[in-house]
């Protein structure tokens, strides 16, 4: 197994400048991708068993019914390049039902997870080439290629599209064009448009597991950049952005104080928040338009018994 490694450092530097340029805007933002240390990658995996999120038993009640029609999508002798891998859970319902699979390629910044998934994988399909990639999917960069590799397919599950703006998305898919080569087709899941309380609930659920989701972000700054955020100062929201078809996860400040992190000081009004992630929730028709724009055409529309999830399979152009 090959692991491209980017140096602690680097991501030290990187995660600093992103924080520091976030707190210091008008209005405070921090990327979701910072949300997934190691703690953070667990509670995404609690979340995702919530009673009060529908989106991964309904993306995977779709993988269970679909697989045949999943494998001859993708076709024999594949490999399958799959971006913001996470603990990999769906991955196996797909390598599963593919014949003859070839290799694996897990894309993620999340080191600990990427490793542990790997590992998982690799013993439960030993045939497959297993080649872990640590990075940012957002950066610019090759998936070497492995004599063996057959023909390619992004797999791109979670509705982790849903948390980039609509110029990243295009980014995004332009990129996978390219690691996926010509004939290359990918697998894309996206959460739908529906009643905005279902939504709300599903990002701020009763046990509170969002919220230790988004307050970890502190916590994380708190540990790496050496900051004095007090975490029972700040509240998790979930809200609906109606303009950006988006549920917003905010940190709203409960009083007026300032943090410090970086040899910096940030001052935080009563009421005021930090926008830490976006979830898009997109219409068949809206995510065929960014797919588009993105140079691929959707071939497949899947979606579970209860319309809350769609699963698309695209061919490039
Ligand atoms: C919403 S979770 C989805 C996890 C899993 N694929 C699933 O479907 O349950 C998002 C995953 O993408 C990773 N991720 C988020 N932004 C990323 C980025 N910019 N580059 C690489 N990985 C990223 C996170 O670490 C996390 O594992």
């Amino acid at each position: 197994m090959h692991h491209v490694n980017k140096s602690i450092e680097l991501v030290e530097n990187e995660f600093a400048r992103d924080v520091v340029a976030g707190l210091s805007a008008d209005v405070k933002t921090l990327p979701s991708r910072w949300l997934y240390d190691e703690r953070g990658s667990a509670l995404f995996e609690e979340i995702t068993k919530l009673e009060e999120y529908y989106v991964t038993r309904a993306e995977t009640s779709i993988l269970r019914e679909r697989q045949a029609d999943i494998a001859d999508f993708i076709g024999s002798g594949a490999t399958l390049i799959e971006y913001g891998a996470g603990a990999g859970i769906k991955t196996e319902l797909v390598l599963a039902g593919l014949r003859d699979p070839r290799g694996y390629v897990p894309i993620d910044i999340a080191d600990a997870f990427l490793a542990e998934t790997s590992k998982r994988i690799a013993s439960r399909f030993p045939s497959l080439c297993v080649r872990p990639i640590e990075r940012n999917f957002l950066d610019v960069f090759e998936v070497p290629f492995d004599g063996s590799d057959g023909r390619r397919t992004g797999f791109f599950p979670g509705s982790t599209m849903g948390n980039l703006n609509t110029i990243e998305a295009q980014a995004l898919l332009m990129q996978m064009g390219r690691h996926l080569g010509d004939g290359g087709r990918a697998i894309i899941g996206v959460d739908l448009q529906k009643n905005v309380d279902t939504l709300l609930r599903a990002y701020d659920d009763r046990a509170g597991v969002t919220a230790a989701f988004n307050l970890n972000l502190l916590e994380r700054i708190n540990t790496e950049l050496g900051g004095d955020f007090r975490l029972e100062q700040f509240k998790h929201v979930s809200r609906w952005n109606e303009i950006e078809k988006a549920v917003e996860m905010h940190l709203v400040s409960l009083c007026d104080q300032r943090v410090t992190l970086c040899a910096q000081t940030f001052l935080f009004r009563t009421s005021e928040t930090i926008h830490t992630e976006s979830s898009r929730k997109y219409t068949a028709e809206s995510f065929e338009r960014l797919a588009r724009a993105g140079g691929w055409k959707v071939a497949e529309a899947w979606q579970d018994a209860d319309a809350l999830f769609g699963l698309f399979g695209l061919i490039r152009y």
